[in-house]
């Protein structure tokens, strides 16, 4: 079959690679229908590099059709339709019945202390083979593949693998008071969908990037915007918003690739240069100091509002302002999205009707043999790309 693989730093290609076979009795196989290319994939492209290994598959957002099943996949049938959360969790630990499923502990990366293992991301995650491929075996199919109806196009359900759930998320671990206001950093596909359910939920949002598009579809979807361009302090921007106070709450959806910070950059630069047994250690400890967003965040919010990171951090060394958090209460949550724990609130606002403008939301689908140029353009945000979906 054909994948998405990565070479080096910036450097994916698509190559032929042998079809995924059953291994478990609890896995399945589907055909993939449509994979998104996804924010946390441009961590790899650019700083994760020292985990991994070239030619290993990425791509974690697909849906597609049952092909295969495992004796114990209970539940599912070949050619069902079914969307893959990007975690793979078990449905039966202690973290599984937490409902955190990104802490699931059968199939947590225990060898580097992480979290549940991730489809296409990295020695950190697993190592499992990614979704932007013409087909993906899926590890504890019995629990993770979500099954949607036939009818509407792939673009109303995809977005239940991971930019829905992680933007829900994101919103409720905020915790906006009832007609209350939340900053919204980052409009990427996760900032966007974040803002669209921060509105829905009835929450006055205000968003900032500094990509016009992005700043155009936020603005369309009902949000105040703060062009980061055009303003040299955004927390102070925020607070003439807001009667001087500073918003109930923060989604922080930028990440550690943040605009801002060139003495993180070059470093992050430097260890992609380093050899790989010595880059990954200093990667994993020695911190990505790419805290732009996150200290807007910390200046910008209420005292005793809460700040959500969605956004991906990594690295141990990163300084924090940690007076100006105890000072001001600020309560901090943050995480990988437990995917299968917002289902249940994400399949009304898709499944009669498309609430959050799913079918639209894509600006690209585009082949798998395009994947180098799709990267290309996702990372340099040209040609309006905002999320590109793959069509294998
Ligand atoms: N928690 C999860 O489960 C989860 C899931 C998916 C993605 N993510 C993470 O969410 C983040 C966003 O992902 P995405 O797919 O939307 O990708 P993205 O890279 O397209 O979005 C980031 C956006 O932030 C903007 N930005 C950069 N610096 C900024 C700054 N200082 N202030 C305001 N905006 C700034 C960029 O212009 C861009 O639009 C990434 O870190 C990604 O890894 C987390
Ligand atoms: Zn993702
Ligand atoms: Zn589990």
């Amino acid at each position: 079959m054909k994948a998405v693989t990565w070479q080096g730093t910036r450097n994916v290609s698509v190559e032929t690679v042998p079809d995924p076979v059953l291994k478990e009795p609890t896995d399945a196989i589907i055909r993939v229908t449509s994979s998104g290319l996804c924010g946390s994939d441009l961590h790899l492209y650019e700083t994760l590099g020292p985990f991994m290994t070239p030619g290993d598959i990425v791509g974690h957002e697909p849906m597609g059709i049952v092909e295969e099943t495992g004796p114990d996949v209970g539940g599912l049938q070949v050619g069902d339709r079914v969307v893959v959360p990007f975690q793979i969790a078990c449905g039966h630990c202690y973290m599984c019945d937490l409902q955190l499923q990104t802490q699931c502990e059968t199939t947590q990366v225990r060898e580097y202390g992480s979290g549940a293992a991730l489809f296409g991301y990295s020695k950190l995650y697993g190592a499992v083979d990614g979704a932007q491929a013409e087909y993906l075996r899926i590890p504890h199919a019995d629990y993770g593949p979500i099954k949607v109806p036939d009818g509407p196009v792939d673009d109303r359900f995809l977005f239940l693998s991971d930019v829905m759930p992680t933007a829900w998320q994101a919103v409720d671990y905020a915790n906006v008071p009832d007609g209350g206001t939340v900053l919204v950093l980052g409009l990427g596909p996760i900032g966007d969908m974040a803002t669209r359910i921060a509105l829905h939920r009835g929450y006055q949002v205000i968003a900032v990037d500094l990509v016009d598009e992005r700043l155009s579809r936020a603005i369309a979807s009902g949000a105040t915007t703060i062009d980061l361009r055009e303003v040299d302090d955004v927390p102070e921007a925020v607070r003439s918003l807001t009667g001087g106070r500073g918003t109930d709450s923060v989604v922080d959806a930028v990440g550690m690739e943040a605009h801002g910070s060139p003495v993180a950059s070059l470093m992050q630069k430097a260890t992609g240069l380093l050899p790989r047994g010595l880059a990954a250690p200093l990667m994993q400890r020695g911190g990505i100091d790419r805290l732009a967003a996150l200290h807007t965040a910390i200046e910008a919010v209420r005292r005793g509002g809460t700040i959500s990171l969605s956004g991906v951090y990594g690295g141990q060394t990163d300084p924090m302002p940690m007076m100006t958090m105890f000072d001001k209460q600020i309560t901090l949550r943050m995480g990988q999205a437990n995917v299968r724990r917002w289902v249940d609130d994400l399949l009304p606002l898709v499944e009669d009707q498309d609430v959050l403008g799913t079918e639209t939301f894509a600006t690209d689908h585009v082949a798998l043999d395009d994947a180098p140029q799709a990267y290309r353009d996702f990372q340099h945000k040209a040609h309006g790309t905002v999320k590109v979906v793959f069509r294998p």
